[in-house]
Protein backbone atom coordinates (compact mmCIF):
# COMPACT_ATOMS: atom_id res chain seq x y z
CA UNK A 1 0.00 0.00 0.00
CA UNK A 2 1.48 3.43 -0.40
CA UNK A 3 0.17 6.93 -0.52
CA UNK A 4 -0.41 9.18 -3.38
CA UNK A 5 -1.40 12.90 -2.72
CA UNK A 6 -4.41 12.09 -0.04
CA UNK A 7 -4.77 9.10 -1.61
CA UNK A 8 -4.08 5.33 -0.74
CA UNK A 9 -3.14 2.46 -3.22
CA UNK A 10 -2.53 -0.73 -3.18
CA UNK A 11 -0.44 -1.52 -5.86
CA UNK A 12 1.11 -4.54 -7.34
CA UNK A 13 4.44 -5.62 -5.41
CA UNK A 14 7.65 -3.28 -6.66
CA UNK A 15 9.49 -6.76 -6.87
CA UNK A 16 7.65 -7.88 -10.11
CA UNK A 17 8.87 -4.81 -11.65
CA UNK A 18 12.50 -5.83 -10.90
CA UNK A 19 14.60 -5.75 -14.22
CA UNK A 20 18.22 -5.88 -15.58
CA UNK A 21 18.37 -2.27 -16.01
CA UNK A 22 16.27 -0.93 -12.64
CA UNK A 23 12.59 -0.40 -12.05
CA UNK A 24 10.54 -1.03 -14.50
CA UNK A 25 6.96 -0.14 -14.24
CA UNK A 26 5.68 -1.84 -17.36
CA UNK A 27 6.60 -4.94 -16.28
CA UNK A 28 4.12 -5.17 -13.10
CA UNK A 29 0.85 -7.09 -13.74
CA UNK A 30 -1.11 -4.12 -12.98
CA UNK A 31 0.97 -0.65 -14.24
CA UNK A 32 1.91 2.31 -11.41
CA UNK A 33 4.35 4.41 -12.59
CA UNK A 34 6.01 6.48 -9.37
CA UNK A 35 7.57 8.68 -11.18
CA UNK A 36 4.12 10.10 -12.76
CA UNK A 37 3.14 11.10 -9.96
CA UNK A 38 4.26 14.75 -11.20
CA UNK A 39 1.69 14.06 -14.33
CA UNK A 40 -0.80 13.38 -11.62
CA UNK A 41 -0.16 15.84 -9.39
CA UNK A 42 -0.91 18.65 -12.56
CA UNK A 43 -3.49 16.51 -13.19
CA UNK A 44 -5.64 16.69 -9.68
CA UNK A 45 -5.02 20.79 -10.04
CA UNK A 46 -6.19 20.77 -13.75
CA UNK A 47 -9.16 19.52 -12.72
CA UNK A 48 -9.89 21.59 -9.74
CA UNK A 49 -9.56 24.42 -12.00
CA UNK A 50 -11.63 23.33 -15.21
CA UNK A 51 -14.63 22.23 -12.47
CA UNK A 52 -14.06 25.81 -10.92
CA UNK A 53 -14.17 27.98 -13.61
CA UNK A 54 -16.13 26.11 -16.53
CA UNK A 55 -18.42 23.26 -15.12
CA UNK A 56 -21.19 25.14 -13.29
CA UNK A 57 -23.74 22.39 -13.98
CA UNK A 58 -22.67 20.04 -11.40
CA UNK A 59 -22.04 17.00 -10.58
CA UNK A 60 -19.11 16.54 -13.39
CA UNK A 61 -19.12 13.28 -14.82
CA UNK A 62 -15.84 11.92 -15.88
CA UNK A 63 -14.50 8.93 -17.36
CA UNK A 64 -10.84 7.94 -16.25
CA UNK A 65 -10.43 5.57 -19.55
CA UNK A 66 -6.69 3.48 -19.00
CA UNK A 67 -7.19 3.45 -15.53
CA UNK A 68 -4.39 1.08 -14.09
CA UNK A 69 -4.84 1.37 -10.60
CA UNK A 70 -7.40 3.54 -10.24
CA UNK A 71 -5.17 6.34 -8.89
CA UNK A 72 -6.15 9.00 -11.34
CA UNK A 73 -9.77 8.42 -10.45
CA UNK A 74 -9.43 8.72 -6.66
CA UNK A 75 -7.32 11.02 -6.94
CA UNK A 76 -10.06 13.51 -8.97
CA UNK A 77 -12.70 12.24 -6.11
CA UNK A 78 -10.35 13.04 -2.83
CA UNK A 79 -8.63 16.08 -4.43
CA UNK A 80 -9.70 17.70 -7.06
CA UNK A 81 -13.69 18.21 -6.03
CA UNK A 82 -16.30 16.74 -4.29
CA UNK A 83 -18.34 17.73 -7.15
CA UNK A 84 -16.87 14.57 -9.09
CA UNK A 85 -17.93 11.43 -9.90
CA UNK A 86 -15.59 8.99 -11.82
CA UNK A 87 -15.81 6.51 -14.26
CA UNK A 88 -12.70 4.44 -13.58
CA UNK A 89 -11.64 1.72 -16.25
CA UNK A 90 -9.25 -0.77 -17.67
CA UNK A 91 -9.34 -3.69 -19.74
CA UNK A 92 -7.07 -6.35 -18.19
CA UNK A 93 -9.56 -7.88 -15.07
CA UNK A 94 -6.08 -7.89 -12.65
CA UNK A 95 -6.42 -3.66 -13.18
CA UNK A 96 -9.96 -4.11 -12.56
CA UNK A 97 -9.65 -5.95 -9.14
CA UNK A 98 -6.91 -2.95 -7.79
CA UNK A 99 -9.76 -0.09 -9.22
CA UNK A 100 -12.14 -1.68 -7.08
CA UNK A 101 -10.15 -2.37 -4.03
CA UNK A 102 -8.84 1.27 -3.98
CA UNK A 103 -12.29 2.41 -4.49
CA UNK A 104 -13.35 1.00 -1.04
CA UNK A 105 -10.12 1.65 0.70
CA UNK A 106 -10.80 5.21 -0.17
CA UNK A 107 -14.72 4.99 0.74
CA UNK A 108 -15.21 6.08 -2.52
CA UNK A 109 -18.45 3.76 -3.65
CA UNK A 110 -20.21 6.39 -4.43
CA UNK A 111 -18.13 8.63 -6.23
CA UNK A 112 -16.15 6.44 -8.31
CA UNK A 113 -17.60 3.07 -10.48
CA UNK A 114 -15.39 0.48 -11.73
CA UNK A 115 -15.60 -0.81 -15.48
CA UNK A 116 -13.42 -3.62 -16.69
CA UNK A 117 -13.68 -3.19 -20.96
CA UNK A 118 -12.21 -1.34 -23.63
CA UNK A 119 -11.96 2.09 -23.48
CA UNK A 120 -13.18 3.07 -26.71
CA UNK A 121 -16.17 0.63 -25.90
CA UNK A 122 -16.72 2.54 -23.00
CA UNK A 123 -16.59 5.51 -23.99
CA UNK A 124 -19.33 5.18 -26.52
CA UNK A 125 -21.53 3.88 -24.33
CA UNK A 126 -21.23 6.20 -21.55
CA UNK A 127 -21.81 8.86 -23.49
CA UNK A 128 -24.91 7.73 -24.66
CA UNK A 129 -26.22 7.28 -21.13
CA UNK A 130 -25.15 10.81 -19.58
CA UNK A 131 -23.11 13.68 -20.73
CA UNK A 132 -19.68 13.71 -19.91
CA UNK A 133 -17.54 16.52 -19.12
CA UNK A 134 -13.98 15.17 -18.46
CA UNK A 135 -12.24 12.71 -20.40
CA UNK A 136 -9.25 11.54 -19.61
CA UNK A 137 -7.01 9.19 -21.31
CA UNK A 138 -3.57 7.97 -20.35
CA UNK A 139 -2.33 5.10 -22.30
CA UNK A 140 1.01 3.14 -22.95
CA UNK A 141 2.20 5.00 -26.12
CA UNK A 142 0.38 6.54 -27.98
CA UNK A 143 -3.20 8.24 -27.47
CA UNK A 144 -3.84 7.87 -30.96
CA UNK A 145 -6.73 5.31 -31.26
CA UNK A 146 -8.79 6.69 -28.30
CA UNK A 147 -8.96 10.57 -29.49
CA UNK A 148 -12.05 10.22 -32.00
CA UNK A 149 -13.69 8.40 -28.55
CA UNK A 150 -13.11 10.78 -26.16
CA UNK A 151 -13.66 13.87 -28.04
CA UNK A 152 -16.82 12.15 -29.08
CA UNK A 153 -17.72 11.22 -25.30
CA UNK A 154 -16.92 14.49 -23.60
CA UNK A 155 -20.09 17.28 -24.16
CA UNK A 156 -19.92 21.08 -25.62
CA UNK A 157 -17.81 22.86 -22.47
CA UNK A 158 -15.86 19.92 -21.46
CA UNK A 159 -12.16 19.38 -20.96
CA UNK A 160 -10.48 16.19 -22.36
CA UNK A 161 -6.74 15.36 -21.15
CA UNK A 162 -4.43 13.04 -23.28
CA UNK A 163 -0.86 11.52 -22.13
CA UNK A 164 1.33 10.86 -25.33
CA UNK A 165 4.39 8.83 -24.44
CA UNK A 166 5.48 8.11 -27.86
CA UNK A 167 7.90 10.92 -28.25
CA UNK A 168 10.08 9.55 -30.66
CA UNK A 169 7.30 9.20 -33.32
CA UNK A 170 5.88 12.39 -32.54
CA UNK A 171 9.16 14.19 -32.79
CA UNK A 172 10.59 12.75 -36.02
CA UNK A 173 12.74 10.19 -35.24
CA UNK A 174 9.76 7.30 -36.49
CA UNK A 175 8.35 9.14 -39.70
CA UNK A 176 6.38 6.07 -40.62
CA UNK A 177 4.49 5.27 -37.16
CA UNK A 178 4.29 9.23 -37.22
CA UNK A 179 2.04 8.82 -40.86
CA UNK A 180 0.13 6.09 -39.62
CA UNK A 181 -0.51 6.87 -35.91
CA UNK A 182 -0.97 10.78 -36.61
CA UNK A 183 -1.29 11.37 -40.04
CA UNK A 184 1.70 13.96 -40.64
CA UNK A 185 4.33 14.19 -42.37
CA UNK A 186 7.50 14.67 -40.40
CA UNK A 187 11.22 15.70 -40.20
CA UNK A 188 13.72 15.72 -37.18
CA UNK A 189 14.27 19.27 -35.73
CA UNK A 190 16.34 21.34 -33.85
CA UNK A 191 13.04 21.72 -32.08
CA UNK A 192 11.24 18.57 -32.39
CA UNK A 193 10.37 18.74 -28.57
CA UNK A 194 7.71 21.29 -29.35
CA UNK A 195 7.02 20.01 -33.04
CA UNK A 196 5.63 16.59 -31.20
CA UNK A 197 3.54 18.61 -29.37
CA UNK A 198 2.05 20.70 -31.84
CA UNK A 199 1.69 16.94 -33.47
CA UNK A 200 -0.29 15.86 -31.14
CA UNK A 201 -2.30 18.97 -30.62
CA UNK A 202 -3.18 19.16 -34.71
CA UNK A 203 -4.17 15.14 -34.51
CA UNK A 204 -6.69 15.56 -31.72
CA UNK A 205 -8.15 19.13 -33.34
CA UNK A 206 -8.58 16.91 -36.59
CA UNK A 207 -9.91 13.94 -34.72
CA UNK A 208 -12.66 16.44 -33.21
CA UNK A 209 -13.38 18.07 -36.12
CA UNK A 210 -14.57 15.11 -37.47
CA UNK A 211 -17.38 15.13 -34.94
CA UNK A 212 -18.30 18.79 -35.80
CA UNK A 213 -16.44 19.81 -32.53
CA UNK A 214 -13.34 22.40 -32.07
CA UNK A 215 -10.88 22.28 -29.21
CA UNK A 216 -8.72 24.77 -27.33
CA UNK A 217 -5.45 23.39 -25.28
CA UNK A 218 -5.83 24.95 -21.96
CA UNK A 219 -2.64 23.50 -20.58
CA UNK A 220 0.04 21.49 -22.64
CA UNK A 221 3.99 20.18 -22.15
CA UNK A 222 6.54 18.40 -22.38
CA UNK A 223 7.62 16.58 -19.28
CA UNK A 224 10.21 13.09 -18.52
CA UNK A 225 9.51 10.99 -21.41
CA UNK A 226 5.49 12.43 -21.92
CA UNK A 227 3.26 15.28 -23.57
CA UNK A 228 0.32 15.70 -21.46
CA UNK A 229 -2.23 18.09 -23.14
CA UNK A 230 -5.37 19.66 -21.53
CA UNK A 231 -8.21 20.62 -24.01
CA UNK A 232 -11.52 22.68 -24.25
CA UNK A 233 -14.14 20.93 -26.52
CA UNK A 234 -17.18 22.79 -28.10
CA UNK A 235 -19.28 21.49 -30.50
CA UNK A 236 -20.38 22.92 -33.40
CA UNK A 237 -19.10 22.59 -37.18
CA UNK A 238 -18.84 26.38 -37.64
CA UNK A 239 -16.63 26.23 -34.93
CA UNK A 240 -14.54 23.25 -36.02
CA UNK A 241 -14.17 25.01 -39.36
CA UNK A 242 -12.71 27.98 -37.64
CA UNK A 243 -10.16 26.07 -35.64
CA UNK A 244 -8.67 24.43 -38.37
CA UNK A 245 -8.72 27.61 -40.71
CA UNK A 246 -6.92 29.40 -37.58
CA UNK A 247 -5.24 26.96 -35.63
CA UNK A 248 -4.21 23.64 -37.96
CA UNK A 249 -1.74 24.01 -40.66
CA UNK A 250 1.87 23.29 -41.55
CA UNK A 251 5.37 24.66 -40.25
CA UNK A 252 8.77 24.03 -42.29
CA UNK A 253 12.00 23.14 -41.35
CA UNK A 254 14.71 25.49 -42.86
CA UNK A 255 17.92 23.58 -42.44
CA UNK A 256 20.40 26.37 -43.60
CA UNK A 257 18.20 28.35 -41.11
CA UNK A 258 18.40 25.94 -38.74
CA UNK A 259 15.41 26.44 -37.86
CA UNK A 260 11.72 25.86 -38.04
CA UNK A 261 8.69 28.11 -38.54
CA UNK A 262 4.71 27.74 -38.64
CA UNK A 263 3.65 28.49 -42.36
CA UNK A 264 4.77 27.15 -45.26
CA UNK A 265 8.02 30.04 -46.01
CA UNK A 266 11.70 30.29 -44.47
CA UNK A 267 13.09 33.40 -42.95
CA UNK A 268 16.03 32.52 -44.98
CA UNK A 269 16.04 32.00 -48.91
CA UNK A 270 15.91 28.51 -49.13
CA UNK A 271 12.93 25.97 -49.81
CA UNK A 272 12.81 24.17 -46.43
CA UNK A 273 11.13 20.91 -45.59
CA UNK A 274 7.23 20.87 -44.77
CA UNK A 275 5.76 19.34 -41.62
CA UNK A 276 2.33 19.16 -40.93
CA UNK A 277 -0.38 19.11 -40.24
CA UNK A 278 0.47 20.84 -37.11
CA UNK A 279 -1.55 22.73 -34.32
CA UNK A 280 -0.19 26.39 -35.13
CA UNK A 281 -2.13 27.82 -32.46
CA UNK A 282 -1.67 29.11 -28.47
CA UNK A 283 -0.15 25.94 -26.95
CA UNK A 284 -1.47 27.13 -23.38
CA UNK A 285 -3.86 29.57 -22.06
CA UNK A 286 -2.20 32.10 -19.56
CA UNK A 287 -4.89 32.70 -17.36
CA UNK A 288 -5.84 28.60 -16.97
CA UNK A 289 -2.14 28.25 -15.91
CA UNK A 290 -2.51 31.86 -13.44
CA UNK A 291 -5.45 29.99 -11.77
CA UNK A 292 -3.32 26.33 -10.95
CA UNK A 293 -0.70 28.73 -9.86
CA UNK A 294 -2.80 30.33 -7.43
CA UNK A 295 -5.13 26.72 -6.42
CA UNK A 296 -1.24 25.09 -5.66
CA UNK A 297 -1.44 27.57 -2.25
CA UNK A 298 -3.82 25.32 -1.45
CA UNK A 299 -2.23 22.66 -2.55
CA UNK A 300 0.97 22.26 0.08
CA UNK A 301 1.41 18.15 0.56
CA UNK A 302 1.50 17.79 -3.09
CA UNK A 303 5.17 15.52 -3.36
CA UNK A 304 6.04 17.42 -6.57
CA UNK A 305 4.37 21.11 -5.72
CA UNK A 306 8.00 22.79 -6.68
CA UNK A 307 8.64 21.71 -9.64
CA UNK A 308 4.93 22.00 -10.52
CA UNK A 309 5.36 25.53 -9.60
CA UNK A 310 8.26 26.33 -11.39
CA UNK A 311 6.95 24.55 -14.39
CA UNK A 312 3.36 26.54 -14.40
CA UNK A 313 5.71 30.03 -13.96
CA UNK A 314 7.60 29.17 -16.84
CA UNK A 315 4.67 28.19 -19.07
CA UNK A 316 2.87 31.50 -18.29
CA UNK A 317 5.78 33.25 -19.59
CA UNK A 318 5.78 31.09 -22.51
CA UNK A 319 2.01 31.77 -22.76
CA UNK A 320 2.42 35.34 -22.85
CA UNK A 321 5.24 35.49 -24.87
CA UNK A 322 3.41 34.61 -28.13
CA UNK A 323 0.11 32.80 -29.79
CA UNK A 324 2.33 31.04 -32.29
CA UNK A 325 5.62 30.63 -32.73
CA UNK A 326 8.09 28.22 -32.09
CA UNK A 327 11.16 28.87 -30.01
CA UNK A 328 14.65 29.15 -30.91
CA UNK A 329 17.32 26.83 -30.15
CA UNK A 330 20.27 28.91 -29.59
CA UNK A 331 22.79 26.26 -30.14
CA UNK A 332 21.53 25.26 -33.74
CA UNK A 333 21.12 29.47 -34.50
CA UNK A 334 25.01 29.31 -32.66
CA UNK A 335 26.06 26.54 -35.30
CA UNK A 336 25.80 28.57 -38.74
CA UNK A 337 25.91 32.00 -37.32
CA UNK A 338 28.66 32.62 -34.79
CA UNK A 339 31.46 30.58 -32.62
CA UNK A 340 30.16 30.13 -29.64
CA UNK A 341 27.02 29.86 -27.94
CA UNK A 342 25.97 33.30 -26.20
CA UNK A 343 24.40 33.51 -22.58
CA UNK A 344 20.72 32.58 -22.98
CA UNK A 345 19.86 35.15 -20.13
CA UNK A 346 21.78 37.97 -21.96
CA UNK A 347 19.84 37.51 -25.38
CA UNK A 348 16.88 37.51 -23.15
CA UNK A 349 17.39 40.36 -21.73
CA UNK A 350 18.57 42.38 -24.92
CA UNK A 351 16.00 41.22 -27.01
CA UNK A 352 13.52 42.49 -24.55
CA UNK A 353 15.38 45.74 -24.46
CA UNK A 354 14.52 46.01 -27.98
CA UNK A 355 10.71 46.11 -27.10
CA UNK A 356 10.04 42.39 -28.16
CA UNK A 357 8.67 39.79 -25.64
CA UNK A 358 11.54 36.81 -24.67
CA UNK A 359 11.53 33.99 -22.33
CA UNK A 360 13.45 31.02 -21.81
CA UNK A 361 11.10 27.88 -22.48
CA UNK A 362 10.17 24.75 -20.53
CA UNK A 363 11.26 22.00 -23.83
CA UNK A 364 14.89 22.97 -24.04
CA UNK A 365 17.70 24.54 -21.41
CA UNK A 366 19.10 26.16 -24.62
CA UNK A 367 15.56 27.30 -26.23
CA UNK A 368 14.40 30.50 -26.22
CA UNK A 369 10.56 31.99 -27.13
CA UNK A 370 10.08 35.55 -28.57
CA UNK A 371 8.02 36.97 -30.89
CA UNK A 372 11.21 38.64 -32.49
CA UNK A 373 11.90 37.67 -36.14
CA UNK A 374 14.66 35.44 -37.48
CA UNK A 375 17.03 38.47 -38.17
CA UNK A 376 16.61 40.00 -34.78
CA UNK A 377 17.66 37.14 -32.24
CA UNK A 378 20.40 36.31 -35.23
CA UNK A 379 21.77 39.91 -34.66
CA UNK A 380 21.27 39.78 -31.18
CA UNK A 381 23.47 36.60 -31.25
CA UNK A 382 26.53 38.29 -32.93
CA UNK A 383 26.34 41.41 -30.71
CA UNK A 384 26.55 38.94 -27.71
CA UNK A 385 29.86 37.28 -28.52
C1 LIG B 1 -0.17 3.73 -18.71
S1 LIG B 1 -1.30 2.62 -17.98
C2 LIG B 1 -2.40 3.64 -17.09
C3 LIG B 1 -1.79 4.32 -15.94
C4 LIG B 1 -2.72 5.06 -15.04
N1 LIG B 1 -3.60 5.95 -15.76
C5 LIG B 1 -1.91 5.81 -14.01
O1 LIG B 1 -1.96 7.07 -13.95
O2 LIG B 1 -1.20 5.14 -13.23
C6 LIG B 1 -2.30 2.14 -19.33
C7 LIG B 1 -3.40 1.19 -18.94
O3 LIG B 1 -4.26 1.02 -20.07
C8 LIG B 1 -4.81 -0.28 -20.02
N2 LIG B 1 -5.32 -0.56 -21.38
C9 LIG B 1 -4.63 -0.89 -22.49
N3 LIG B 1 -5.45 -0.96 -23.56
C10 LIG B 1 -6.70 -0.66 -23.11
C11 LIG B 1 -7.97 -0.53 -23.73
N4 LIG B 1 -8.12 -0.75 -25.03
N5 LIG B 1 -9.01 -0.20 -22.97
C12 LIG B 1 -8.88 0.02 -21.63
N6 LIG B 1 -7.70 -0.08 -20.98
C13 LIG B 1 -6.61 -0.41 -21.71
C14 LIG B 1 -3.66 -1.14 -19.55
O4 LIG B 1 -4.13 -2.34 -18.96
C15 LIG B 1 -2.98 -0.20 -18.54
O5 LIG B 1 -3.40 -0.46 -17.22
Amino acid sequence: MVREGRALLLIPDPETARAPHGFEPAWMPVFYNPRMVFNRDVSVLAVRIYVERYAPHKPVHAVDALSGTGVRAVRYAVESTSEILVHANDIDPRACQLIRENIALNRLADRVTPHCTDANALLETIRREEPILLADIDPFGSPAPFAHAAIRAVGHGGLAAFTATDLAVLEGSKRRAATRKYWVSIAKTPESKEIGLRVLLGYIARAAASSDKAVRPVLSYYADHYYRVYMLVSRGARKADNMLERHVGNAVYCQQARKTVLGDECPSDEKGTIIGPVWTGPLSDGEFISALLNALEGYEYLETRERTRKLLQLLYEEASVCDSCIFYRLDALASVHTPRIPKISAVIDNLRGMGYRASRTHFHPMGLRTNAPYEAVVSVLRAHL
